[in-house]
Protein backbone atom coordinates (compact mmCIF):
# COMPACT_ATOMS: atom_id res chain seq x y z
CA UNK A 1 0.00 0.00 0.00
CA UNK A 2 1.06 3.02 -0.91
CA UNK A 3 1.94 5.63 2.07
CA UNK A 4 0.76 9.19 2.63
CA UNK A 5 2.11 12.21 1.26
CA UNK A 6 4.30 13.33 4.45
CA UNK A 7 3.00 17.30 4.21
CA UNK A 8 -0.63 16.97 3.74
CA UNK A 9 -2.36 14.22 5.56
CA UNK A 10 -3.98 14.79 8.62
CA UNK A 11 -5.28 11.96 10.95
CA UNK A 12 -8.78 11.04 10.46
CA UNK A 13 -10.69 11.87 13.72
CA UNK A 14 -11.36 8.27 15.86
CA UNK A 15 -13.24 7.28 18.68
CA UNK A 16 -10.62 6.51 22.07
CA UNK A 17 -11.30 4.08 24.38
CA UNK A 18 -13.45 6.43 26.29
CA UNK A 19 -15.10 7.48 23.54
CA UNK A 20 -14.05 10.78 23.48
CA UNK A 21 -13.07 12.37 19.72
CA UNK A 22 -9.18 12.56 19.40
CA UNK A 23 -7.35 13.81 16.23
CA UNK A 24 -3.98 15.28 16.85
CA UNK A 25 -1.18 13.97 14.76
CA UNK A 26 -0.24 15.50 11.37
CA UNK A 27 2.42 14.27 8.85
CA UNK A 28 3.31 18.20 8.46
CA UNK A 29 6.65 19.60 10.03
CA UNK A 30 6.42 21.65 13.81
CA UNK A 31 8.29 24.33 11.72
CA UNK A 32 4.92 24.93 9.64
CA UNK A 33 3.02 26.27 12.95
CA UNK A 34 2.93 29.56 12.35
CA UNK A 35 0.09 32.42 13.19
CA UNK A 36 -0.94 32.06 9.22
CA UNK A 37 -1.02 28.58 9.70
CA UNK A 38 -3.34 27.91 12.75
CA UNK A 39 -5.80 31.04 11.26
CA UNK A 40 -5.82 29.16 7.84
CA UNK A 41 -6.83 26.06 9.48
CA UNK A 42 -9.84 27.73 11.74
CA UNK A 43 -10.77 29.22 8.18
CA UNK A 44 -10.69 25.69 6.20
CA UNK A 45 -12.05 24.18 9.72
CA UNK A 46 -9.05 21.77 10.17
CA UNK A 47 -9.29 21.72 13.61
CA UNK A 48 -9.23 17.71 14.05
CA UNK A 49 -7.52 18.59 17.79
CA UNK A 50 -10.75 20.00 18.83
CA UNK A 51 -12.86 17.99 21.39
CA UNK A 52 -16.87 18.29 21.74
CA UNK A 53 -16.47 16.87 24.83
CA UNK A 54 -14.96 17.88 28.26
CA UNK A 55 -11.31 16.70 28.00
CA UNK A 56 -11.47 13.36 30.12
CA UNK A 57 -8.01 14.18 31.94
CA UNK A 58 -9.47 17.55 33.11
CA UNK A 59 -12.17 15.87 34.53
CA UNK A 60 -9.83 13.59 36.35
CA UNK A 61 -7.79 15.84 37.65
CA UNK A 62 -9.86 18.60 38.10
CA UNK A 63 -9.39 18.44 41.98
CA UNK A 64 -6.13 18.46 42.28
CA UNK A 65 -6.22 21.77 40.49
CA UNK A 66 -9.20 22.99 42.70
CA UNK A 67 -7.46 21.56 45.96
CA UNK A 68 -10.30 22.38 47.62
CA UNK A 69 -10.35 26.11 46.46
CA UNK A 70 -14.17 27.64 44.77
CA UNK A 71 -14.54 30.17 42.35
CA UNK A 72 -10.81 30.45 40.78
CA UNK A 73 -9.34 31.86 38.11
CA UNK A 74 -8.69 29.39 35.68
CA UNK A 75 -6.58 30.24 32.45
CA UNK A 76 -6.50 28.59 29.10
CA UNK A 77 -3.55 29.48 27.13
CA UNK A 78 -3.95 28.95 22.93
CA UNK A 79 -7.92 27.93 23.82
CA UNK A 80 -9.24 27.42 20.68
CA UNK A 81 -12.91 26.92 21.38
CA UNK A 82 -12.56 24.39 24.32
CA UNK A 83 -15.95 23.49 25.56
CA UNK A 84 -13.88 23.31 28.63
CA UNK A 85 -14.16 26.74 29.67
CA UNK A 86 -18.32 26.48 29.38
CA UNK A 87 -17.91 23.86 31.73
CA UNK A 88 -15.67 25.20 34.18
CA UNK A 89 -17.78 28.87 33.95
CA UNK A 90 -20.46 26.65 35.05
CA UNK A 91 -18.88 25.77 38.32
CA UNK A 92 -18.49 29.07 39.61
CA UNK A 93 -14.62 29.52 38.51
CA UNK A 94 -13.87 32.46 36.24
CA UNK A 95 -12.29 31.94 32.56
CA UNK A 96 -9.71 33.67 30.69
CA UNK A 97 -7.89 32.38 27.23
CA UNK A 98 -5.80 33.42 24.68
CA UNK A 99 -6.44 32.55 20.82
CA UNK A 100 -5.25 33.78 17.87
CA UNK A 101 -8.02 32.95 15.53
CA UNK A 102 -11.41 35.26 15.58
CA UNK A 103 -13.03 32.36 13.85
CA UNK A 104 -12.50 30.23 16.97
CA UNK A 105 -13.63 32.73 19.40
CA UNK A 106 -16.97 33.91 17.72
CA UNK A 107 -17.32 30.13 17.54
CA UNK A 108 -16.71 29.28 21.23
CA UNK A 109 -19.69 31.98 21.98
CA UNK A 110 -21.62 31.30 19.12
CA UNK A 111 -21.74 27.29 20.01
CA UNK A 112 -22.00 27.30 23.67
CA UNK A 113 -25.16 29.97 23.20
CA UNK A 114 -23.04 32.86 25.17
CA UNK A 115 -23.44 36.26 24.18
CA UNK A 116 -19.97 38.39 24.00
CA UNK A 117 -18.81 42.13 24.48
CA UNK A 118 -16.15 42.92 22.29
CA UNK A 119 -13.77 45.53 23.47
CA UNK A 120 -10.42 46.48 22.49
CA UNK A 121 -6.99 45.65 24.66
CA UNK A 122 -5.33 48.81 25.79
CA UNK A 123 -1.98 48.92 24.86
CA UNK A 124 -2.18 45.76 22.28
CA UNK A 125 -3.47 47.59 19.13
CA UNK A 126 -3.51 43.79 17.36
CA UNK A 127 -5.64 42.17 19.83
CA UNK A 128 -9.43 42.40 21.33
CA UNK A 129 -11.04 41.16 24.03
CA UNK A 130 -14.77 39.11 23.93
CA UNK A 131 -16.54 38.27 26.89
CA UNK A 132 -19.40 37.49 28.50
CA UNK A 133 -21.60 40.49 30.24
CA UNK A 134 -21.14 39.18 33.28
CA UNK A 135 -17.43 38.41 32.95
CA UNK A 136 -17.32 35.09 33.53
CA UNK A 137 -15.73 34.04 30.37
CA UNK A 138 -13.06 36.56 28.94
CA UNK A 139 -11.12 35.75 25.64
CA UNK A 140 -8.18 37.40 24.27
CA UNK A 141 -7.46 37.22 20.63
CA UNK A 142 -4.22 37.60 19.72
CA UNK A 143 -1.04 35.81 19.78
CA UNK A 144 -0.35 34.83 22.81
CA UNK A 145 3.38 36.57 23.41
CA UNK A 146 1.52 39.78 23.28
CA UNK A 147 -0.10 38.68 26.99
CA UNK A 148 1.45 39.26 29.99
CA UNK A 149 -0.04 39.80 34.09
CA UNK A 150 -0.74 43.62 32.97
CA UNK A 151 -3.47 42.58 30.81
CA UNK A 152 -5.19 40.25 33.28
CA UNK A 153 -3.36 39.41 35.84
CA UNK A 154 -2.22 35.99 37.43
CA UNK A 155 -4.38 33.26 37.84
CA UNK A 156 -5.07 30.39 40.17
CA UNK A 157 -4.79 27.30 38.36
CA UNK A 158 -3.79 26.85 34.24
CA UNK A 159 -5.01 24.22 32.19
CA UNK A 160 -2.94 23.78 29.50
CA UNK A 161 -3.99 21.13 26.51
CA UNK A 162 -2.28 21.40 23.15
CA UNK A 163 -0.71 24.99 23.78
CA UNK A 164 2.71 24.18 25.08
CA UNK A 165 3.31 21.12 22.98
CA UNK A 166 2.23 22.60 19.64
CA UNK A 167 4.41 25.72 19.65
CA UNK A 168 7.69 25.83 17.32
CA UNK A 169 9.79 24.64 19.81
CA UNK A 170 11.71 27.41 19.82
CA UNK A 171 8.79 29.16 21.19
CA UNK A 172 8.94 26.92 24.24
CA UNK A 173 11.33 28.62 26.71
CA UNK A 174 9.51 31.97 26.18
CA UNK A 175 6.28 30.17 26.61
CA UNK A 176 7.00 28.48 30.09
CA UNK A 177 8.80 31.89 31.31
CA UNK A 178 5.61 33.66 30.68
CA UNK A 179 3.38 30.90 31.89
CA UNK A 180 5.43 31.25 35.14
CA UNK A 181 4.62 34.83 35.38
CA UNK A 182 1.04 33.96 35.14
CA UNK A 183 0.71 31.78 37.86
CA UNK A 184 -0.50 33.20 41.50
CA UNK A 185 0.63 32.50 44.54
CA UNK A 186 -1.01 28.84 44.82
CA UNK A 187 -1.91 28.04 41.47
CA UNK A 188 -1.91 24.83 40.12
CA UNK A 189 -0.87 24.14 36.40
CA UNK A 190 -2.10 21.29 34.86
CA UNK A 191 -0.29 20.33 31.63
CA UNK A 192 -1.58 18.07 29.49
CA UNK A 193 1.02 16.60 26.50
CA UNK A 194 1.67 13.53 24.49
CA UNK A 195 4.68 11.69 24.51
CA UNK A 196 5.50 9.96 20.95
CA UNK A 197 8.34 7.00 21.62
CA UNK A 198 9.59 6.87 17.85
CA UNK A 199 12.91 9.17 17.93
CA UNK A 200 12.50 10.09 14.17
CA UNK A 201 8.91 11.21 14.07
CA UNK A 202 8.58 14.30 12.65
CA UNK A 203 5.17 15.34 12.03
CA UNK A 204 2.33 16.87 14.61
CA UNK A 205 2.48 17.42 17.68
CA UNK A 206 5.90 18.00 17.90
CA UNK A 207 8.27 16.21 19.95
CA UNK A 208 8.72 16.89 24.15
CA UNK A 209 9.91 14.77 26.28
CA UNK A 210 9.93 14.49 30.23
CA UNK A 211 13.26 15.84 30.35
CA UNK A 212 12.10 19.01 28.30
CA UNK A 213 9.11 19.72 30.33
CA UNK A 214 11.46 19.48 33.50
CA UNK A 215 13.88 22.06 31.89
CA UNK A 216 11.23 24.82 31.07
CA UNK A 217 9.50 24.73 34.54
CA UNK A 218 12.28 23.21 36.96
CA UNK A 219 14.11 26.41 37.63
CA UNK A 220 10.93 27.87 39.46
CA UNK A 221 8.67 25.33 39.37
CA UNK A 222 7.92 22.11 41.34
CA UNK A 223 7.17 19.02 38.64
CA UNK A 224 4.81 15.83 39.52
CA UNK A 225 3.61 13.48 37.46
CA UNK A 226 -0.33 12.88 37.93
CA UNK A 227 -1.25 10.46 34.80
CA UNK A 228 0.79 8.16 32.44
CA UNK A 229 -1.98 6.72 29.97
CA UNK A 230 -1.15 4.80 26.99
CA UNK A 231 -3.04 5.93 23.94
CA UNK A 232 -1.40 3.87 20.87
CA UNK A 233 -4.45 3.31 18.56
CA UNK A 234 -3.92 1.74 15.13
CA UNK A 235 -3.95 5.05 14.00
CA UNK A 236 -0.61 5.94 15.66
CA UNK A 237 0.52 2.78 14.53
CA UNK A 238 0.09 4.24 11.11
CA UNK A 239 2.40 6.54 11.98
CA UNK A 240 4.91 4.28 12.57
CA UNK A 241 4.49 5.44 16.23
CA UNK A 242 5.43 2.27 18.67
CA UNK A 243 4.34 4.43 21.56
CA UNK A 244 1.76 7.25 22.22
CA UNK A 245 1.31 8.39 26.21
CA UNK A 246 -0.60 10.97 27.43
CA UNK A 247 1.31 12.43 30.21
CA UNK A 248 -0.46 15.08 32.98
CA UNK A 249 1.87 17.02 35.13
CA UNK A 250 0.91 19.26 38.37
CA UNK A 251 3.06 22.56 37.59
CA UNK A 252 3.25 24.65 41.11
CA UNK A 253 5.66 27.20 41.92
CA UNK A 254 8.93 26.69 44.15
CA UNK A 255 8.32 29.58 45.78
CA UNK A 256 4.71 28.93 47.33
C1 LIG B 1 -3.79 22.47 19.12
S1 LIG B 1 -4.92 23.78 19.25
C2 LIG B 1 -5.51 23.50 20.90
C3 LIG B 1 -6.72 24.31 21.26
C4 LIG B 1 -7.28 24.03 22.66
N1 LIG B 1 -6.29 24.17 23.70
C5 LIG B 1 -7.95 22.68 22.73
O1 LIG B 1 -7.58 21.89 23.60
O2 LIG B 1 -8.86 22.43 21.93
C6 LIG B 1 -3.87 25.21 19.42
C7 LIG B 1 -4.63 26.52 19.33
O3 LIG B 1 -3.75 27.60 19.58
C8 LIG B 1 -3.99 28.68 18.70
N2 LIG B 1 -2.68 29.37 18.61
C9 LIG B 1 -1.56 28.89 18.03
N3 LIG B 1 -0.52 29.72 18.21
C10 LIG B 1 -1.02 30.79 18.94
C11 LIG B 1 -0.42 31.97 19.47
N4 LIG B 1 0.89 32.27 19.28
N5 LIG B 1 -1.22 32.81 20.18
C12 LIG B 1 -2.53 32.53 20.38
N6 LIG B 1 -3.15 31.42 19.89
C13 LIG B 1 -2.40 30.55 19.18
C14 LIG B 1 -4.48 28.01 17.43
O4 LIG B 1 -5.29 28.84 16.63
C15 LIG B 1 -5.26 26.81 17.97
O5 LIG B 1 -6.62 27.11 18.16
Amino acid sequence: MCCPSPISVAMSTEADAVGQTFDILERKKPSDLTLEHWIASWEKQQIGFHLNEVHEMLKRHLDVMLNGRKQIRIFFPLCGKAVDMKWLADQGHTIVGVEISEIAIKQFFTEQNLSYIQEPVPGIPDAEIYKTPEGHITLFRGNIFDFSSSVAGQFDGIWDRGSLQPLNTSDRQRYSKLMITLMAKGCRYLLDTYVCTKTDFDGLPPKISESETRDLFGHACNIHLLDSTDKLTGKQKLFGLEGFIEEVHLITLKSD
